[in-house]
């Protein structure tokens, strides 16, 4: 089978106003039912490593093939596509959407991929419950608690059913206890529904949970462990 994720010698530098090397000579592999974790000091690459993963940037040289699917040569609207498809992000800031309850936030990767309201709500108000808060869909993320927030955001990284969950420092404003949750379903998400889960954290408890760890310094892998 092929693998989910894989990047081959893939380099990010920037130009302008003045040269800097994000990224040299990664390679990776990720496979389903896999969680990755990628650590390393600030500045040294993780969340630019991240970017390219979920197509949300494009390597200077290299290639990230998706699924079997090389991206490198895909348009804008292609590669859009097959993020929606089929990545999940989850960030350190939730970014819901302040004007929209819980379950709409949930909704709206679904809406956006073409499913109607209806079924779109019913699906958010199933993976709200999977993530239980299934009694919170109706609130604004303004009257949630951080931990019910980052679920709402983990609910919506699922909306569209993705094969591979991106998360950059999804515990980073979470208590131990909600720390704790959100690493257990992420294990559950990789282990138990054979997705492939990449981490980028500052968090010993995340990065002891992951079956390996990816040590970055300087824009490379050093080592893994
Ligand atoms: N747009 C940019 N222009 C110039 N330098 C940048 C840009 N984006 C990132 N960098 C630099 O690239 C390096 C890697 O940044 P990146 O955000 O990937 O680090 P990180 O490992 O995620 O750090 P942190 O743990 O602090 O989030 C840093 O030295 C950063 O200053
Ligand atoms: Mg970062």
């Amino acid at each position: 089978m092929t693998a989910l994720l894989a990047v081959r010698q893939v380099s990010r530098t920037l130009v302008d106003p003045e040269p800097v090397s994000l990224l040299r000579d990664v390679s990776l592999v990720v496979e389903r039912g896999e969680f990755v974790a990628i650590v390393g000091p600030s500045g040294c690459g993780k969340s630019s490593l991240l970017y390219l993963l979920g197509l949300l940037d494009r390597p200077t040289t290299g290639s990230v093939t998706i699924d079997g699917e090389a991206t490198d040569d895909l348009s804008e609207a292609q590669r859009t596509h097959l993020r929606l498809a089929r990545i999940g992000f989850v960030f350190q800031f939730h970014f819901l959407l302040p004007e929209l309850t819980a379950l709409g936030n949930v909704a709206l990767p679904m809406r956006r991929a073409g499913v109607g309201r209806a079924q779109a709500e019913a699906r958010a108000g199933e993976l709200l419950a999977k993530l239980g808060i299934a009694g919170e869909g109706w609130k604004r993320p303004d009257r949630m608690s951080g931990g019910q927030r980052q679920r709402v955001a983990i609910a919506r990284a699922l909306a569209n059913d993705p094969v591979l969950i991106l998360g950059d420092e999804p515990t980073g404003n979470l208590d131990s206890v909600n720390s704790t949750r959100v690493v257990e379903e992420f294990r559950r998400l990789a282990h138990e529904e054979g997705r492939g889960v990449v981490c980028v954290t500052h968090d010993r408890e995340v990065a002891d949970a992951a079956d390996r760890r990816i040590h970055m310094l300087d824009g490379r892998i050093e080592r893994e462990d």
